[in-house]
């Protein structure tokens, strides 16, 4: 018989169920996202969040459990996420996993989220028939973090989805996520939330269409690569996001299409097809450069750390793995150097309670169970 995982996850804005067979055969996975309610601030509003997860939570296990066709009773452990992320949030999935599991007598497992995004690329990989070799490299970038680890199995002795991973931290941000300056940047050009996705479309396209700029708009908006003194693996993408708004300032003529942009959106158009046609040659140059500076520099850190620890392979996760260029660039220069890259799905980049679930079975392995005093770590770390 599979042991079958019950996953829960709410540290940021999705409640997220999930059932897992054997921390590799995802049984049913349903994710509840709150964008729309967050989408007229610009960005998660904690309070409105927990509230939400506190509506979500219930209806949205009970449908992990219909799409599985499964009850309560076929659940052999809950893994629940227990940090880092929203206190609020966190502490609804927590406090309805340590309900369930009690109530069913079964075992709790908490989960660090971070490493819920390593094993989704793992349980990407087995749908594909692959396993990913370790020791890697793992990048994990999204709207909360952009952090380079290396990875090691913790135990070569079990079966790779089972294996359960040591990380060592080589550097993360130094002040905002990449794909937090995605969403600052969508903001200031009045291209909604989240920005990440719209960015990616809109430079997608443009580079499609082969849209020629005069050289003035691609010199002027061209960004340097970022540097940073001290640990290179460090990232900063906050000079990229001050340099587009000191840009946007100082050339008043961006203003009228903000204008026109944000009464689009007001008209509820969203998309990149309706939102494109109000951008001019300049916004588009501007957007396409600013993708181009921050996915180069992820790529280029990213494979310096695999070149410098000898690890053939690259694990990338997090909301911005979703980004098309990140990975054309990576799959690109990752071939000329030899070097696995390894991403998740679309949904199994975003947040989603297949990967907690995952990450939990090989804790269960370890006989790693929740203590009971066991409480959310808003900062919880991963090495
Ligand atoms: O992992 P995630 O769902 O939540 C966090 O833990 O933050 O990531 C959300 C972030 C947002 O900042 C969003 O703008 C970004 O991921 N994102 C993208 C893309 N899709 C989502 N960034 C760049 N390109 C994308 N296609
Ligand atoms: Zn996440």
């Amino acid at each position: 018989m599979p042991t079958r995982i019950l996953g829960i996850e709410s540290s940021c804005d999705e409640t997220a169920a999930a059932i897992v067979a054997d921390g590799r055969d995802i049984l049913s996975s349903v994710v509840a996202s709150q964008l729309d309610i967050h989408r007229k601030y610009g960005g998660v509003v904690p309070e409105l969040a927990s509230r939400e997860h506190l509506r979500q939570i219930v209806p949205v296990v009970r449908e992990a459990l219909l799409q599985a066709g499964l009850t309560f009773a076929d659940i052999d452990a809950v893994g629940v996420t227990q940090g880092p992320g929203l206190v609020g949030s966190l502490l609804v999935g927590l406090t309805y996993g340590k309900v369930l599991a009690e109530e069913m007598g079964k075992p709790l497992i908490p989960v660090n989220h971070l490493e819920g995004h390593v094993h989704a690329v793992f349980l990407e990989a087995h749908i594909a028939g692959r396993v990913p070799a370790l020791p890697a490299i793992c990048l994990i970038v999204s709207g909360g973090h952009t952090l380079l680890y290396h990875v090691q199995s913790a135990n070569e002795n079990v079966g790779a989805a089972a294996r359960g991973f040591r990380f060592r931290r080589l550097g993360g941000t130094r002040d905002d996520a990449a794909g937090e300056a995605y969403d600052k940047v969508a903001r200031l050009l009045a291209l909604g939330y989240p920005g990440g996705p719209i960015i990616d479309q809109i430079a997608t396209k443009v580079a499609a269409s082969g849209v020629a700029f005069s050289a003035r708009d691609k010199d002027e908006l061209k960004f340097s690569p970022v540097k940073i003194r001290g640990n290179a693996h460090d990232f900063s993408f906050s000079g990229i996001k001050t340099a587009v708004l000191y840009y946007v300032r100082a050339h008043p003529e961006f203003a009228e299409e903000i204008e026109a942009r944000k009464k689009a959106m007001q008209q509820g158009l969203r998309k990149a097809a309706e939102l494109m046609p109000l951008c001019s040659p300049r916004t588009l140059a501007l957007i396409s450069n600013f993708q181009a500076a921050v996915v180069h520099d992820l790529v280029a850190r990213t494979l310096a750390a695999a070149e410098e620890t000898g690890s053939r392979t690259v694990l990338v996760s997090g909301g911005v793995a979703a980004n098309s260029e990140l990975r054309k660039r990576f799959e690109e220069k990752a071939a000329r150097l030899d070097v696995d890259v390894f991403f998740p799905s679309r949904a199994l980049s975003t947040d989603n309670a297949a990967m907690i679930a995952a990450a939990a079975y090989s804790h269960l392995l370890a006989g790693d169970l929740a203590s009971p005093d066991m409480n959310a770590e808003p900062n919880l770390r991963l090495a």
